[in-house]
């Protein structure tokens, strides 16, 4: 086997509910293949925010406040994931949007595949996303920004042992001649 240092480089790479809705799945996935990474966990799910204080968020230019019922959201997946954003204006409003559906979240394995797919996704304003990145092609606005990719080798890390169990990501090889009997 082969003992390349990036050869089994991984990376979280997340369809966000609007996304999933706008059915951008299939597209977000041929990009991936087409790129040469192999897909190696995927899963569907439903994230729930179980405590939330009501929070305001500007929905068209007007503020919205929505009651959301007091529950707790510190040890929920969603809070560990965007950990470092919780000091942020944006982070109630961000949960809700990140419970507003399901979420498709997939590990893709490849050489820089954690780099490549930042660049192949575009910046996280789509404002400023490149056309031909996801974002830049998909979206207009940071707060419905689509996918979600690790930024870092130790974020990756991080975030694939936050969202799956080590049985749900598989080891396979591309077929060759040699396996066809
Ligand atoms: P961040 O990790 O900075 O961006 P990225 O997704 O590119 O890694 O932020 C996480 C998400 O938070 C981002 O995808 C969308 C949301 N967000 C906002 O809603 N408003 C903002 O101003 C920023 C910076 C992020
Ligand atoms: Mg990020």
């Amino acid at each position: 086997k082969s003992s390349l240092p990036h050869a089994r480089e991984r990376t979280l790479i997340a369809v966000k509910p609007d996304g999933v809705q706008r059915r951008l799945i299939g597209q977000i996935i041929q990009r991936f293949e087409q790129r040469g990474f192999k897909l190696v966990g995927m899963k569907m799910l439903q994230v729930s925010v179980s405590e939330m204080n009501a929070f305001t968020m500007s929905v068209c230019n007007s503020s919205v406040t929505v009651d959301v019922s007091v529950v707790k959201v510190s040890e929920d997946l969603l809070s560990q994931h965007y950990s470092e954003l919780r000091a942020k204006p944006f982070y109630p409003s961000l949960l809700y949007y990140m419970t507003s559906g399901p979420v498709v979240v997939m590990v893709w394995e490849g050489h820089n595949v954690v780099q490549t797919s930042r660049t192949m996704v575009g910046t996280t304003n789509p404002t400023e996303a490149q056309p031909g990145t996801v974002r830049g092609d998909f979206s207009t606005h940071v707060s419905r920004n689509v996918v979600h990719a690790s930024d870092s080798l130790e974020g990756a890390k991080r975030e694939i042992q936050l969202w799956f169990q080590g049985q749900e990501l598989l080891n396979w090889d591309c077929c060759d001649q040699k396996s066809i009997s």
